[in-house]
């Protein structure tokens, strides 16, 4: 089923570059794809999947039009004409669907809209002129003042996953993953990268790249940092354009490679660069290179074993780990919960999650069982630190001893209570009540599916996290995904 979807997902991005590329320069026909400028007034649907551009600019690199993600959904994107990449998805709240009621026009604000449901997602600018797209991908809505243009809405402003060089990535923006699991966004002094889960109180942080500040200072009060991909192969931080506060090099810096380069936030939450070499995109940079320092490289209470490679559950199953949950044990009491323990397992990016010094494995697993926001925690019985785990348990890698022990909690689904309960009225109350919250957790569920379908499309969703292993690893897929929840 796996291997199915990604042979779709492939035919489908030959059957998109065969027919976006090349495009046929005629000054005959297809007018459409000639279109530079877009002025007030304008108006069109989606026809062609799966991708219907609108737009174009000068180099003939970037198209702005409707895409066709997932199955039969709709979004507004600029692609990278010879290779099908998005670099940039509008991502409406909610999904519109690849039939007769989508339309998008051009009023000042650039309005998509749905006959039945309305806008589903506008620019909300008031008072735009003109509608380009610029060489560097960016999608611009300008007014003239006189002479001078000024920008009213540009989409290097809502970057979705990717940012292409030249982008300015400011703390304003986030990237998200195109499975919406993982973030990207500043601090202070850092760049970093989050897990994003429903009804966790702060998104778990997994890498973190500190400026090193080797050549200038960031100094408070001058504003917040700023990233941006340079042509010539990093990743800088900035405060003020002079000097970068950190230079992250990737694998081509300096050496002279004329090719596009992007940054992507993958659904497997690595950050990656890549050049483009004229027939494909090049891996150039990531930021995890162990494949078991994912966070969920192996799914919830997975275990990754490196040696081998493959994955396994942290409590030895084999007919499946424990299920995936989803926010936190406060809501529904904090004891509804079973445990259980492993030893030599080890938490990637420790030195990231809470910890404390603690006398015992004893101490640590009781500071973790009092706390309802604490899902596990991982004891080092040699440097006495307890890890908490605050969030719901993903992939931990095995570690080579035994002085890590491990300890999680699992949420014990619908426990049956009201055993105290004598009164008849009592119990109808507690059923009603019950079906009324299975009810509302079906529809949560439902719903929660519905989001994420809407939001993924077949290429790259957490059902084949391993899409990625060809480049840049020593990983085996095939090895991987077979021992993958058989
Ligand atoms: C543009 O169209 C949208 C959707 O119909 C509407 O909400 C908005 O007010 C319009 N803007 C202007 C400036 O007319
Ligand atoms: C992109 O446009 C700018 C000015 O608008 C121009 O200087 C530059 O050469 C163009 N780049 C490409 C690759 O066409
Ligand atoms: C990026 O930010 C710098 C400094 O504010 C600015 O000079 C530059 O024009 C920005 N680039 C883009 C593409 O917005
Ligand atoms: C681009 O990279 C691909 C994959 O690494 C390689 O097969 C191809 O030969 C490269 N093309 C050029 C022009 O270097
Ligand atoms: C899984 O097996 C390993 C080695 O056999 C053992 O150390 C560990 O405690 C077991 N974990 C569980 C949860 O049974
Ligand atoms: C529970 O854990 C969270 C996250 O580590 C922490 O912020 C909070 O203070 C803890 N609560 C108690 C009562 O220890
Ligand atoms: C932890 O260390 C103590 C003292 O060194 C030792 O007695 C104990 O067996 C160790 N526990 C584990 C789980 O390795």
């Amino acid at each position: 089923m796996i291997s199915a979807k990604m042979k779709l997902a492939n035919f489908l991005h030959l059957l998109l570059v065969y027919i976006i590329y090349p495009p046929p320069p005629s000054s005959s026909s297809s007018s459409s794809s000639e279109v530079l400028l877009i002025k007030r007034g304008f108006s069109t649907s989606p026809s062609q999947p799966p991708f219907h551009p609108i737009l174009n600019e000068p180099s003939g690199v970037f198209s702005f039009g409707f895409l066709e993600v997932g199955s039969s959904q709709l979004d507004l994107a600029v692609i990278h004409l010879p290779s099908g990449q998005p670099v940039w998805r509008a991502i409406p709240a909610s999904p519109a669907s690849w039939d007769g009621s989508i339309s998008l026009s051009f009023n000042g604000s650039l309005v998509l809209s749905d006959a039945r449901k309305g806008v589903i997602w506008s620019t909300s600018t008031v008072d735009g002129d003109s509608l380009v797209l610029l060489n560097s991908s960016n999608l611009q809505i300008q007014k003239k003042l006189g002479e001078a243009t000024s920008v009213l809405w540009q989409s290097f402003d809502f970057p979705s996953d990717t940012i292409v060089q030249g982008q300015n990535f400011t703390s304003k923006a986030a990237l998200l993953s195109e499975n919406q699991k993982f973030s990207m966004s500043l601090g202070f002094n850092y760049l970093a990268l989050y897990m994003e889960f429903n009804g966790v109180a702060a998104a778990p942080m997994y890498w973190k790249r500190t400026a090193l500040q080797a050549k200038a200072q960031i100094i408070q009060g001058k504003g917040p940092i700023y990233a941006r991909v340079d042509p010539i192969g990093f990743l800088g931080m900035y405060q003020t354009e002079e000097v970068p506060v950190d230079v992250l090099s990737f694998d081509t810096f300096n050496r002279g490679i004329p090719g596009l380069r992007r940054l992507t936030l993958e659904s497997d939450g690595n950050l990656k660069a890549y050049y483009w070499n004229g027939s494909a995109w090049v891996l150039d940079f990531q930021a995890i290179d162990n494949l078991c320092e994912l966070p969920s490289t192996c799914g919830a209470y997975g275990l990754c074993q490196a040696e081998q490679p493959r994955c396994g559950c942290l409590d030895n199953s084999t007919s499946g780990c424990p299920l995936a949950d989803s926010g936190n044990l406060c809501s529904v009491g904090g004891d509804e919960y079973t445990i259980f323990r492993s030893k030599g397992v080890e938490l990637a990016n420790k030195e990231l999650a809470n910890h404390l010094k603690v006398a015992s494995l004893e101490e640590c697993e009781q500071s973790c069982k009092q706390n309802c926001s604490c899902w596990g925690a991982v004891y080092n019985n040699v440097s006495g630190f307890c890890y908490s785990i605050d969030y719901p348990i993903q992939t931990l890698a095995e570690a080579g001893d035994e002085q890590k022990t491990g300890y999680f909690k699992v949420r014990t689904t619908r426990a049956s209570s009201g055993g105290g309960l004598k009164n008849k009225a009592g119990i109808v109350l507690l059923l009603v009540a019950g079906v009324l919250v299975f009810l509302a957790a079906a529809g949560f569920g439902a719903y929660r599916v519905w989001k994420q379908r809407r939001r993924s499309s077949d290429a790259s969703t957490v059902e084949c996290p391993y899409k990625d292993l060809k480049s840049g690893s020593s990983f085996r897929s095939i090895e991987l995904s077979e021992s993958f929840r058989k």
